[in-house]
């Protein structure tokens, strides 16, 4: 706890955070955290992860920094039910774009920057695909507790989240490079520096993380849905709810898991790769190192990049492939990957449905549609996607896909595959003329 490590010493691997619960005070039922829904003054059972303090007992309550993050929704939507093709009440969305900077990160980040805190650190910095650094820069800038360093990959970021990252003040460093260069850098640069590194190698990020889990379950009034869908990037969330489930199930909070599908990108589908096409599982910790080992030396020789709209997921070398394995293992996982024209198809549906989200988010409403279609996923079954991040994050790809303009939509998507916008809800041109202007809308409405 004292330490900042985000690997072991001796294999390299990552850090667990374990505790002893038998030596802790637990609740006997879930139901027992609604008791601090009537305590919001509190700043720790205002908040949507530290109200679940028993559950993520790494540091004392007087250490946790907290900016209001988790106060996120279950939404039912009948639209995207009707979508994915499952019975109309059965599927839910879980909208993590609600965090104070917008995305499921916050969770996460509120559990680094406790620890952190805790050890006086005075610059915590990670890389990102843009979501991660939007979130430290708002933590940075709202506790003022550290200076924010932020490692991101040259023309890799949406705008609404290179904008955050800029107006809150970090540190922004341009790596002539992908997310995945950027990460390795960042490793090396934090070790040499003894910077803080608040990504999801760090394993306090992840006991943050396992609170979304909370929610939805509490959203449900504790009752397990029969399947979580969630995008899959450098695979944090995924590993973070399997370590949920498996501390529910070990405490007895729960009498079972529910199925975890994670669904990559076609451009960025490593875990898919491993899991589904090669049959890597997590093997009660043996995992098969060499095949993993060999199937990075083949991306290395023929140079494959990740490439997806979804530019949040666009990484090929997931930092928690194994404990996300270990996840599925937990879950009786599964894995898909799907197109980017699957992605902006599902996000526009989520649109049309209720609040929005960006692409990366959508890729587990694609991925629910596809895993129902391969009768995979039954029609009565609850499902719970997962939207990690808010619409406005990345409204570039969003107006390309609804734009009038053929030109930018070719000029943005055409070079990603996306041919179609099926659902596009296009702008109606009009002359600036009363007349025509009314004519237009009792055409259209
Ligand atoms: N969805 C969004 C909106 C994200 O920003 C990310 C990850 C993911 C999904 C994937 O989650 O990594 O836990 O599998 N974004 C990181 C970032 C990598 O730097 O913001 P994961």
């Amino acid at each position: 706890m004292d330490e900042v490590r985000v690997d072991c010493g001796k294999c390299g691997g990552l850090l667990d955070v374990a505790y002893h619960w038998d030596k802790l005070p637990l609740p006997r039922t879930l139901s027992a955290f609604e008791n601090q829904w009537s305590n919001r003054n509190d700043p720790l059972a205002f908040s949507g992860v530290w109200r679940f303090h028993d559950l993520l007992p790494f540091a004392p309550r007087d250490k946790v920094v907290t900016i209001g993050e988790g106060q996120t929704l279950l939404h039912q939507s009948p639209g995207v039910a009707k979508y994915v093709g499952v019975q109309q009440d059965n599927l839910y969305l879980q909208y993590e774009g609600m965090n104070p900077s917008g995305s499921f990160k916050d969770n996460g980040m509120s559990a680094a920057f406790t620890h952190a805190h805790s050890i006086g650190a005075s610059r915590a910095a990670c890389a990102s695909t843009g979501n991660t650094s939007a979130s430290l820069a708002t933590y940075c800038s709202v506790s003022r507790l550290m200076k924010a360093i932020i490692f991101i990959g040259s023309g890799k970021i949406a705008y609404g989240k290179l904008a955050q990252a800029l107006e809150l003040g970090a540190l922004t460093v341009q790596i002539a490079g992908d997310f995945d260069d950027a990460m390795e850098r960042v490793r090396q640069v934090t070790a040499q520096l003894g910077i803080y590194l608040v990504n999801s190698v760090n394993p306090f990020r992840l006991e943050g993380q396992k609170t979304i889990m909370l929610r939805v379950l509490e959203a449900l009034r504790w009752d397990v849905p029969d399947w979580i869908v969630v995008p899959g990037g450098n695979l944090g969330n995924s590993s973070a709810f399997g370590k949920a489930f498996a501390e529910l199930l070990e405490l007895g909070l729960i009498q079972r898991a529910p199925r975890l599908a994670v669904i990559n990108a076609a451009g960025a589908n490593t875990l898919k790769e491993l899991y589904e096409d090669q049959g890597i599982r997590w093997n009660g910790g043996n995992i098969d190192w060499p095949a993993i080992d060999q199937f990075f030396a083949e991306m290395n020789e023929s140079g494959r990049r990740a490439s997806t709209i979804a530019s949040a997921i666009e990484i090929n070398r997931p930092v928690n492939l194994s404990k996300c394995l270990r996840a599925l293992d937990v879950c009786d996982g599964v894995v898909r990957d799907v197109s980017d024209q699957e992605i902006l198809d599902a996000k526009a549906q989520v649109g049309a449905g209720g609040m929005g989200c960006e692409p990366a988010s959508a890729a587990s409403v694609a991925g629910a549609k596809l895993l129902r279609e391969q009768g995979i996923i039954g029609r009565d079954e609850r499902v719970v996607c997962i939207l990690t991040g808010h619409q406005l994050k990345d409204p570039t790809a969003t107006v390309a896909y609804h734009t009038t303009d053929q030109d930018e939509f070719n000029r943005v998507l055409g070079s990603r595959g996306v041919r179609r916008a099926t659902f596009a809800n296009r702008a109606v041109a009009v002359a600036n003329d009363l007349d025509e202007i009314v004519r237009a809308i009792q055409l259209y409405s």
